[in-house]
C-alpha cells in the first residue's frame, strides 16, 4: 500500500513550531555572526589604511626557473613602436635569455614584418589588449594586463614599463646590471600638499594620507608586480572617482559644462604610488623614476595647469645634451624638501636609464652616437638581421 502521511500524528504542530523557532534562532545567530565579522574582520573595509598582503594566487614559485633572471620590457603603445629600430639595435647587444618583450597596443594590431623593423617585436603584442583612453583608468588596466602576462614567465624578475616614445640611454648590459643589482622597485612617489586630485569620496577605502603622486614610468621587482596585479580593492575606487577632465570644447554645450565639473584626476600618476603606500611597501622602493622627462613649464598655464613633456627632435639630441641627462645623480622633490641621491643597492649611480619623448630623428641620432651599443649602418637600412 502507498504509505500516506498519517493524517493526524500527535505533536505535528509541535514539530512545525519547533521548526519555526529553529529558523528564527538561526537567522538571529547569522545576523550576530555577520555583525561580528563586520566589526572584527581583518579585511575590514572601514579601516584599510594598510592593505593586508594579497594572497598569492596559484602562481609558479618565483625561484622555479632555469637560466638567468630576465628583464621584462613592457611597452604601452598607441599603435606601432616608432623607435623599434633603436630598441632592436639595443637588444642585438643583449643575450636573448636575459630579457622578454610584451606590447600592449590597439586591439587587433599585430607586430610582424609589415609593422615592425625589428624581429624582437614580432608577435609580442598581448592578445587581450583593450582600448586605452589616455589619462583614464583604462591606462592602468593596460599596465596590469602587461604585468599579468609577463608574470606568467617565472624568469621575469624585473618589469620595466615604457612608452612608445621612450629610448634607452645605455647599452643592455649596463641596464641589466643596474636593475638586477637592486632588490627594490623604482617608483617615483611623493606627497603633494597642493594636490587637488584626491576625491573625498575615495575615503575610507583610500585614506587621504596615503594619497601619492608620481611618474607613471615604473620599474618593479616581481613581488611588487604581483601586488599590482592582485589588487581588487584600490582599482575599483580609482575607476569610479578618478577620471580625466577633457579639455574645454564649447561645441558640446551643456555636456561640456557637465564634463568640466567632473573631478580631474589622472589615474596613472597616482594609482601605483597610492596602492604601494597603502600596502606599506614604500620601504621597498627607490622613490624615483628611471625615465627622464623634460617638462615644458611655460605651457603650464594654458592647459589645466598640466605640464607638457618636451619632445626631443634630431637637433636636440646632441651628445652634450645626452651626457647632461646621464650625468644627473640626484632629484629634488620640492613638495617634500627631499633630495633623492640616486642609488642602486647602496651604490651611487646616474638617475636615468631611459628618456622620453624622443622623435624618430632624435632616436636615429642616439643610435649613430653608439649610445645603445656599437653603431652599425645596417640598422638604419630597416633590417636588423
Ligand atoms: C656598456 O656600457 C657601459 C657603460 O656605459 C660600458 O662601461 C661597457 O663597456 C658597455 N658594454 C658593452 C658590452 O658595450
Ligand atoms: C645575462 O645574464 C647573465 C646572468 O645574470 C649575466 O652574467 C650576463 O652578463 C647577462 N648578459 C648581458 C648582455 O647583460
Ligand atoms: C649589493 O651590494 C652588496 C654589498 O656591496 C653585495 O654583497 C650584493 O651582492 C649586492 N647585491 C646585488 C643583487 O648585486
Ligand atoms: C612650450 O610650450 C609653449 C606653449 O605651448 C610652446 O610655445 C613652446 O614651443 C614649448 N617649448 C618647447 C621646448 O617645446
Amino acid at each position: 500500500m502507498v504509505k500516506k502521511a498519517p493524517a493526524t500524528v500527535p505533536g505535528r504542530h509541535h514539530v512545525i513550531w519547533f521548526g519555526w523557532k529553529l529558523v528564527i534562532f538561526l537567522s538571529v545567530a547569522l545576523c550576530f555572526f555577520a555583525l561580528f565579522r563586520l566589526h572584527f574582520s581583518p579585511d575590514d573595509i572601514s579601516s584599510p589604511s594598510s592593505l593586508s598582503r594579497p594572497r598569492l594566487r596559484s602562481r609558479i614559485s618565483p625561484d622555479n626557473f632555469h637560466g638567468p633572471p630576465k628583464i621584462a620590457f613592457l611597452f604601452l603603445a598607441r599603435l606601432n613602436l616608432p623607435l623599434d629600430f633603436l630598441w632592436g639595435s639595443f637588444l642585438e647587444n643583449a643575450d636573448v635569455a636575459n630579457f622578454s618583450i610584451y606590447i600592449h597596443s590597439k586591439p587587433g594590431f599585430v607586430f610582424d614584418e609589415s609593422t615592425s623593423r625589428s624581429p624582437f617585436f614580432y608577435d609580442r603584442q598581448l592578445t587581450n589588449s583593450i582600448e586605452v583612453i589616455w589619462g583614464e583608468s583604462s591606462m592602468i588596466e593596460a599596465e596590469r594586463l602587461l604585468l599579468a602576462t609577463a608574470l606568467e614567465d617565472p624568469a621575469n624578475q624585473r618589469f620595466v614599463l615604457l612608452s612608445d616614445s621612450c629610448v634607452p640611454l645605455y647599452n643592455f648590459s649596463y641596464i641589466y646590471g643596474y636593475l638586477m643589482a637592486s632588490s627594490k622597485s623604482f617608483v617615483d612617489s611623493f606627497l603633494d600638499p597642493k594636490d587637488e586630485r584626491y576625491h573625498p569620496k575615495m575615503s575610507p577605502v583610500i585614506p587621504k594620507e596615503k594619497w601619492r603622486k608620481g611618474s607613471q614610468w615604473i620599474s618593479l621587482i616581481r613581488s611588487h608586480a604581483e601586488v599590482l596585479v592582485d589588487d581588487e580593492v584600490v582599482l575599483p575606487v580609482f575607476k569610479k572617482f578618478c577620471k580625466r577632465r577633457p579639455p574645454v570644447d564649447t561645441s558640446k554645450g551643456k555636456l561640456n559644462q557637465k564634463l568640466q565639473k567632473q573631478h580631474n584626476c589622472i589615474p596613472d600618476e597616482h594609482y601605483v604610488q597610492t596602492l604601494f603606500a597603502m600596502s606599506e611597501l614604500e620601504g621597498e622602493l627607490e622613490r624615483r623614476t628611471l625615465t627622464y622627462t623634460l617638462w615644458n613649464q611655460s605651457a603650464a598655464k594654458m592647459d589645466n595647469k598640466a605640464w607638457h613633456p618636451v619632445t626631443f627632435n634630431y637637433a636636440d639630441a646632441t651628445p652634450k645634451r645626452i651626457k647632461e641627462i646621464k650625468d644627473i645623480n640626484h632629484v629634488y622633490y620640492e613638495s617634500e624638501f627631499r633630495t633623492e641621491w640616486c642609488k642602486t643597492n647602496s651604490t651611487s649611480v646616474s638617475c636615468f636609464l631611459f628618456a622620453r619623448k624622443f622623435s624618430g630623428g632624435a632616436a636615429m641620432r642616439l643610435l649613430s652616437q653608439g649610445v645603445v651599443g656599437p653603431f652599425e649602418v645596417t640598422t638604419l637600412l630597416g633590417n636588423t638581421r
